[in-house]
């Protein structure tokens, strides 16, 4: 499916605060965005608690401006035993021109952790009321 026709994992709008002193985003304020968009899709596969244990790969390909419609698009791509693999598409949708640009791609990758922080396995994937319906509720 294509990433635009998934529903959006996470949605946020960008702020002044969010910006350095030459009024750019903060490179870190998207990785933030990504890394939460991530680990929702993580948290729902692993039915639980996930930290992020690695960031795999992350490009920034266009910028982002303050008051653009931040959209991340979270896809879990590997089960392993403990571990769980999702890249994120990151559009934004600008605020002068009706266009919707992919400004960041990026793969994270997360364990399951339980209670006492170790690792856990990764239970089998449920059926859920949005399954199949949301970025990172399927096996690839
Ligand atoms: C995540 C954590 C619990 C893993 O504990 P650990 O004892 O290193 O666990 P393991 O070595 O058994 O690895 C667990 C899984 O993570 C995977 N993994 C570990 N390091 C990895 C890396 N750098 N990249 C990708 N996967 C990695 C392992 O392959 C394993 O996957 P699998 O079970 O699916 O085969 C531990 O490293 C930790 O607490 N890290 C801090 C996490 C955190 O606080 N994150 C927030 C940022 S501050």
């Amino acid at each position: 499916m294509p990433t635009q026709d998934r529903p959006v994992t996470v949605r946020v709008v960008p702020m002044p605060a969010d910006t350095n002193s030459m009024g750019d985003i903060f490179g870190g304020w998207i990785m933030s965005q990504v890394d939460i968009a991530g680990g929702i899709a993580a948290a729902r596969r692993a039915q639980g608690r996930v930290v992020t244990v690695a960031v795999n790969a992350l490009e920034f390909k266009k910028p982002v401006f303050v008051g653009d419609v931040v959209s991340c698009y979270a896809e879990v791509i590997r089960v392993g035993k403990t571990s769980i693999t999702v890249t994120i598409d990151v559009y934004a949708e600008r605020r002068a021109v009706p266009e919707n640009v992919k400004v960041t791609e990026a793969t994270f990758t997360y364990v399951a952790i339980g209670d006492d922080g170790r690792p856990r396995e990764v239970p089998p994937p449920q059926p859920s009321p949005t399954s199949g319906q949301e970025g990172g509720l399927s096996d690839p």
